[in-house]
């Protein structure tokens, strides 16, 4: 049996792949077993933000793999530590930081803390989240009960009680919801599954006011737009509202799994030893290959190049003279391009073509590369995108 075929004979058939097993990649390009090399305007789902054989981190990963991998949240350990005061650093709102494997794992931490919160300060009765229409929040049931997607929730009902939602970007719709029996607002700066769709600022400010107004704590969700991917390191930045947690994962660690809630002082006061763990988070591996991530992303050049990429993509999809482009959206290097025909068979369509693209919903292109592309590299994906579209017109 070939790779194909053992992956469709022995795994529980969860997703649909296309016909092609990668086995190299270097810098923006990721190579198949017969050589073809393909542009990746997809970096595993917004998480190879280095992309593919940096050197800084293969020499982290060797002289941290010579050391134990893990051991245990039951012990301290240097890498995580340093993280932590990195992060922190890095967050005007932060004081400390819980460590998880994954986005929905972060999620989860952040919804357990905000009840946490509630309870401790106001007593039963405020345990109510509320989400917005479009959310993506993750799988795992906490996560999964504010990600308003029917084919998600339905098979696995009953769901965690107490989520509300309301209209994403608009404000009456969140005025209606939120009352004083809420701990929680969960929002995405940016939109990323939904079909990156960034919340307007007014919207923040008011999600942020209403908090306040109702002593609900503001969670952002940056599992997909934080860490560098929209040309600040979190993507609230360029907004100016802050948020009482953060939930952080997906470019991390370039690859490895990892997840992070950053939280204020007010909210960690109120998680004590033994309310909320897991036994890998945090480990000295990830978290040794996680610092350099977030040295690297946090520099001010580096930010500076995404902001520039970023904006010279969305100007030469902008100025694509393809008639089934609707609208670019989206900052820096996460950009959404919305289609008037189906994404999937333009993702499909890629391959052929050596371009590796995602969508976001059904007809939205979601372009989310590794953060080291340069401007040569877009217009090689503009050139293949330019040349997959026109098999439509
Ligand atoms: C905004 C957001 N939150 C949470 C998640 C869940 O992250 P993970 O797939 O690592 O569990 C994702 C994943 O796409 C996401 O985009």
């Amino acid at each position: 049996m070939n790779i194909i075929e053992l992956e469709q004979r022995y795994l529980v058939q969860a997703y649909s792949r296309p016909p092609i097993v990668f086995v190299d990649g270097e810098g923006v390009w990721l190579e198949d077993a017969q050589g073809n090399r393909y542009l990746d305007l997809v970096a595993g789902i917004a998480v190879n933000a280095l992309g593919y054989g940096d050197p800084e981190l293969a020499e982290t990963i060797c002289q941290a793999g010579k050391k134990p991998l893990h051991y245990s949240n039951l012990y301290h350990n240097e890498p995580m530590a340093r993280l932590a005061k990195k992060l922190v650093d890095l967050t005007p709102f932060a004081d400390r930081v819980h460590f998880q494997n994954s986005g929905t794992e972060s999620t989860e931490a952040a919804i357990k803390f905000a009840r946490k919160f509630a309870r401790t300060h106001f007593g039963e009765g405020k345990s109510d989240i509320v989400a917005f229409t479009g959310a993506f929040h993750g799988r795992t049931m906490g996560a999964l009960a504010a990600t308003p997607r029917e084919k998600y929730q339905k098979p696995y009902e009953p769901l965690m009680p107490g989520v509300r939602f309301a209209k994403f970007n608009d404000v009456d719709s969140a005025r209606q919801v939120i009352d004083e029996q809420v701990c929680a607002i969960i929002v995405e700066p940016i939109q990323g599954e939904g079909g990156i769709h960034p919340a307007s600022v007014d919207f923040l400010v008011a999600l942020r006011e209403l908090s306040h107004q109702h002593q609900a704590l503001l969670i952002f969700d940056e599992v997909q737009c934080g860490v560098g991917r929209t040309g600040s390191f979190w993507a609230h930045e360029q907004i100016g509202v802050l948020p009482d947690i953060l939930c952080t994962a997906k470019p991390l660690a370039n690859g490895l799994p990892i997840g992070a809630v950053l939280v204020t002082e007010r909210v960690a006061d109120v998680i004590h030893p033994g309310d909320h763990g897991t036994t890998f988070a945090g480990g000295p591996f990830v978290t040794s290959v996680a610092n350099v991530v977030v040295n690297r992303i946090s520099q001010p050049a580096f930010l500076q190049h995404v902001q520039e990429t970023g904006a010279y993509f969305k100007k030469r999809l902008e100025a694509l003279q393809n008639s089934h482009i609707q609208e670019v959206r989206g900052k820096g290097l996460m950009l959404g391009v919305q289609l008037d025909i189906p994404a999937g068979p333009v993702v499909a369509a890629g391959y052929k073509h050596g371009l590796l693209l995602l969508n976001a919903g059904s007809h939205v292109l979601r372009i989310v590369p590794p953060l080291i592309i340069d401007k040569g590299e877009v217009d090689i994906a503009i050139e293949r995108l330019d040349a997959v579209l026109t098999q439509w017109t």
